[in-house]
């Protein structure tokens, strides 16, 4: 397979393959029967090769595994991709995902060491602040987050979940390059603020989850289809047992837009969220080498505005995210 078109991330002089691959689940929130390195190697050493070149990993997925696979896997193609990690966000208890925020400076400069360790790397070109801590002005942790540039450790800096007014109190002290933030057909509220918002400060959007977690490729009919109790999204609203009935609707007409286009649902919903902004790259997330070329063909999948209009008008999702 011929590798898929690139796209700049923004104005950060980086560029990857329109589709990206997520790395969470190889490691963490989707149950340990579904964990095989083995396999995931694989799925990371093969990316490349396809043109899927931003791969995105952060030191809670796991806590710290998902990174040391990362790091493993990478090694032998290691300037073959443009490497996203994060940090801000601290594991308490990882079996029942309980964390919290720590956006203090002194943490931000400890935690890219140890990532860059773990990653067998010296320098990542995109590192990312997970989440805003409530309790440290963003201004403080954007500096030392922007310390890790001026040391040749990250290439550029971004963002997840940022609010607008958090994107531009950062923005003032050094660009924002990226944000990544959830955003799929059933999860659309970035294009009313944080997307328009990037578009104007030549920042790239990296849309996480954009298979809805799985549930828009139409593989989880019901809650046995989830990992069980150790699967994240058994705590999530928009998984309970009558959101998953209700959002089937969602998906019928995801895959009835495939069939018109022999493609499959997941394709075409990557194929929607690719078609909202130019300098967007998502991360679907996979453990399996087929489907990681069957999300990198969406990139050649082009939606005619009727199919756009029939995807905009899809019902509004049962259930919050989180
Ligand atoms: N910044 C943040 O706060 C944040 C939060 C969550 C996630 N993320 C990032 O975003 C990435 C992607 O998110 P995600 O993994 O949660 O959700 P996702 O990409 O929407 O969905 C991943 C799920 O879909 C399945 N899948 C993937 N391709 C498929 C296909 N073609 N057909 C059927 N099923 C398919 C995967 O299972 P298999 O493994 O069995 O294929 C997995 O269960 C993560 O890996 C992580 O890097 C960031």
């Amino acid at each position: 397979m011929e590798p898929i078109p690139t796209r700049r991330l923004g104005e950060s002089g980086l560029q990857a393959g329109a589709i990206g691959l997520g790395c969470m689940g190889m490691s963490w929130a989707y149950g340990p029967s579904r964990v095989d390195d083995a396999q995931s190697t694989e799925v990371i050493r093969s990316a490349p090769g396809l043109g899927v070149t931003l791969i995105d990993t952060a030191d809670m997925y796991g806590p710290f595994i998902n990174e040391e696979l990362v790091g493993r896997a990478l090694e032998p193609i290691r300037d073959e991709v443009t490497l996203a990690t994060k940090c801000g966000l601290v594991v308490d208890d990882a079996v029942s995902f309980q964390m919290h925020r720590d956006g203090s400076p002194d943490h931000v400069r400890e935690a890219i060491d140890a990532s860059l360790k773990r990653l067998r790397t010296d320098r990542v070109e995109l590192y990312q602040l997970h989440r805003v801590d409530p309790d440290v002005p963003v201004e403080e942790t954007w500096g030392a987050m922007a310390e890790q540039v001026a040391a040749g450790k990250a290439r550029a800096i971004g963002m997840s979940e940022a609010t607008v007014d958090e994107l531009t109190r950062a923005h003032a002290i050094h660009p924002v390059a990226s944000l990544q933030s959830e955003f799929s057909l059933w999860t659309r509220e970035p294009l009313s603020d944080v997307i328009p918002w990037c578009r104007e400060h030549g920042a790239a959007f990296i849309p996480f989850a954009p298979l809805g977690r799985g549930f828009l490729t139409g593989a989880i009919k019901s809650t046995a289809d989830l990992g069980g109790d150790d699967d994240f999204r058994a705590r999530n609203p928009r998984f309970s047992a009558e959101a998953v009935d209700a959002n089937q609707a969602i998906v019928a007409e995801v895959r009835a837009v495939a069939e018109r286009l022999d493609a499959t649902a997941a394709q075409v919903a990557l194929a929607w969220v690719l078609a909202q902004y130019e300098h967007l790259v998502p991360i679907p997330g996979t453990t399996k080498l087929h489907r990681l070329e069957e999300n990198a063909g969406s990139a050649r999948l082009t939606l005619v505005r009727e199919d756009l209009e029939r995807l905009d008008s899809l019902p509004a999702a049962a259930g919050d995210r989180y």
